[in-house]
């Protein structure tokens, strides 16, 4: 079928896309160069999360099914690590915004309340399709982060806050994959012992370092003795349930320890592919931390400790998030329990050759 000839600026809708920048300083005078920055920097932004936006769909299409197909995993860690370039390139931006200073930025900012970045629906669904746990959320003097959204932003704020997120999906995904237990083996059991010998080992160092006195090894026992009790949690149902409802942990009993076998077991050719998802998820949620600190950073530069124009408190609040914000921070906590690779328990040779030999069976 003949097509008529595609033209650059109609492919790409240039008039209309660059006739989308409209400054308030223009309302009210000359429009000012500094405003257009600020602009196109934000829809830059959009256009990005957009982008996000669609790879975090197309993973969350493919966890939907009972099982997860191998090869499928490849294609999920390709989408995340696009959307970990994504997040490198939103940090450089801010370098940009930031060639605007402090007294540039006074001179439009009051025509800009009460709109503020706050108000992103997109930023909003992505935190909330990657999964961010809705306990953890800071408020804004007590309300809701959607009572500053429109009615629509607010409904699909909303519905994604209900559907199911990257972080249910991989949970549900991490609790189906076998070898946790094969044949008689168990995995909680082994590493517990292979657990208890090197802390049994430490305690021996301690109590034989002739560098220590009497209160410098009372220091370091009472923290080998808590070391203890937070790894016992990992073996005790009830006790792990307690740090979830505390919010210290957010993957259920079994995917955490899925996701510890699998950090563990990495070198077994078919845990790459889902040692390569949970290290794609933690980027993820890295490259989004980074960018939330460098905004708070920018923010006190540009307002030091006013208020934000969005009413929150401004760069504390933002800290905050930073800090509180994070969705896949069991990930990360992984590392507290790893153990160097020549005091790893060696597996028995059934889970050896079903690792080895079934790496054409789905994850699922
Ligand atoms: C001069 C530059 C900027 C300043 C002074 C600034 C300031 C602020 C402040 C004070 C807040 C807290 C909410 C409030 O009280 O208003 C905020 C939130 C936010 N800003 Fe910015 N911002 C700037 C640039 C940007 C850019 C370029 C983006 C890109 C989209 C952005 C996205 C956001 C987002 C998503 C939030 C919500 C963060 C959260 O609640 O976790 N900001 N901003």
């Amino acid at each position: 079928m003949a097509r008529d000839p595609v033209y650059y600026a109609d492919y790409l809708k240039l008039p209309t896309l660059l006739s989308l920048q409209s400054p308030e300083s223009g309302k009210v005078g000359a429009p000012m160069g500094d405003e257009y920055l600020f602009i196109i920097v934000h829809q830059a932004y959009e256009l990005w999360f957009k982008q996000v936006l669609i790879e975090l769909d197309a993973v969350l299409d493919g966890f939907s099914g009972p099982a997860v197909a191998e090869r499928e995993l490849g294609r999920f860690v390709g989408h995340l690590e696009r959307v970990v370039a994504i997040t490198r390139l939103m940090l450089a931006q801010i370098d940009v915004l930031e060639t605007m200073t402090a007294l540039d930025f006074l001179d439009f900012r009051d025509l800009l309340v009460p709109a503020s970045g706050f108000q992103s629906a997109q930023f909003r669904s992505i935190e909330n399709k990657l999964g961010l746990d809705p306990r953890t959320r800071m408020t804004i003097h007590g309300a809701h982060y959607t009572s500053r959204l429109s009615p629509e932003d607010k409904a699909r704020a909303e519905a994604a806050e209900a559907a199911p997120s990257i972080r249910a999906r991989v949970d549900a995904w991490l609790a189906r994959i076998p070898f946790l237990e094969q044949g008689g083996w168990g995995f909680r059991e082994s590493y517990r012992a292979a657990l208890d010998a090197t802390l049994t080992r430490e305690a021996e160092i301690i109590a034989e370092n002739p560098m220590l006195d009497a209160i410098g090894r009372g220091v370091q026992e009472a923290q080998l003795a808590q070391n203890r009790a937070h790894f016992e949690a990992l073996f005790d149902a009830d006790a792990y349930e307690a740090l979830r409802d505390k919010g210290e942990r957010t993957l259920s009993h079994r995917a955490f320890l899925a996701a510890l076998f699998i950090n563990l077991y990495r070198d077994e050719p078919i845990l790459h592919l889902p040692y390569r998802l949970l290290k794609a998820l933690m980027d993820v949620d890295e490259g989004f931390t980074t960018w939330r600190y460098r905004h708070a950073l920018m923010v006190s530069r540009m307002i030091g400790t006013r208020v934000g124009t969005g009413g929150t408190s401004g760069h504390e609040y933002l800290r905050a998030t930073a800090e509180k914000h994070k969705v896949f921070s069991d990930l990360f906590a992984l590392s507290t329990y790893m153990l160097p690779r020549s005091k790893l328990p060696r597996l028995p040779a059934s889970v050896e050759g079903a690792l080895g030999f079934r790496s054409g069976v789905s994850a699922g």
